[in-house]
């Protein structure tokens, strides 16, 4: 049975990376491919754990917090029961909001990068995208997004928002020779930005999706 394919979507907070990965997910099942929809952090413990330290509920030093977030991101990719790498083999395509970019870009911008980077070295090992979708959005519409969502988050301002985008781009730039990315400028309508990722996995896909 052939693999599925790993589709992995990275953004800055109210990048609109959530609604178009359901979207694109729900275009994938109706050609067809079987279609699994994940994120990061994920709802295991270790997860569960980061969200209350995001929230704030529960203190931690940022360099608890990239641990946190390497430790989730093995056990993604490695657990018996619903791990990533599993599912691919039994070729289901697995659509991930957030990866080990995300890590880069937020947790690489507080404590040293190269330290982050050795600490995702495994998850690079273990599982590399087929596809990395950056949606980009301006500092100031992701935002916009924020404010209407309500309630604010850890990395949420828009000087963060800036240092993050900025990082982003850096780490692309420097892993662009091993991995596959696609920068794709959010559309104010949704559909319009759907229309190019659609034509991204077409041709991911080899015309079969
Ligand atoms: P997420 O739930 O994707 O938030 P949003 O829907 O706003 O994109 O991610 C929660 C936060 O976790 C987000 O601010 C980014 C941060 N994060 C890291 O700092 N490092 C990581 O490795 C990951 C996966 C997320």
């Amino acid at each position: 049975m052939a693999r599925g394919k790993f589709i992995v979507f990275e953004g800055t907070d109210g990048s609109g990376k959530t609604t178009q990965m359901k979207l694109l997910g729900a275009y994938l099942r109706e050609r067809g491919v079987a279609t699994h929809l994940t994120h990061e952090p994920t709802a295991s413990p270790y997860g569960t754990l980061l969200r209350s330290c995001m929230a704030g509920k529960t203190d931690a030093d940022e360099h608890v917090i990239a641990l946190l977030f390497a430790a989730d991101r093995i056990d993604h990719i490695q657990n018996a029961e619903n791990g990533m790498k599993q599912l691919l083999e039994q070729g289901v395509t697995v659509l991930c909001d957030r990866y080990y970019f995300s890590s880069f870009a937020y947790n690489g911008g507080f404590v040293p990068l190269e330290w982050v980077v050795e600490l995702n070295r495994p998850a690079m090992e273990m599982l590399r995208p087929d596809l990395v979708i950056y949606l980009d959005v301006s500092p100031e519409d992701a935002m916009a997004r924020i404010a209407q969502r309500g309630e604010r988050e850890r990395y949420e301002d828009l000087a963060r928002q800036k240092l993050i985008r900025e990082k982003y781009f850096e780490v692309f730039a420097r892993f662009r020779a091993q991995e596959n990315i696609v920068v794709v400028k959010n559309e104010a309508a949704p559909e319009a930005t759907q229309a190019k990722l659609r034509k991204l996995c077409d041709d991911l896909f080899g015309g079969n999706a």
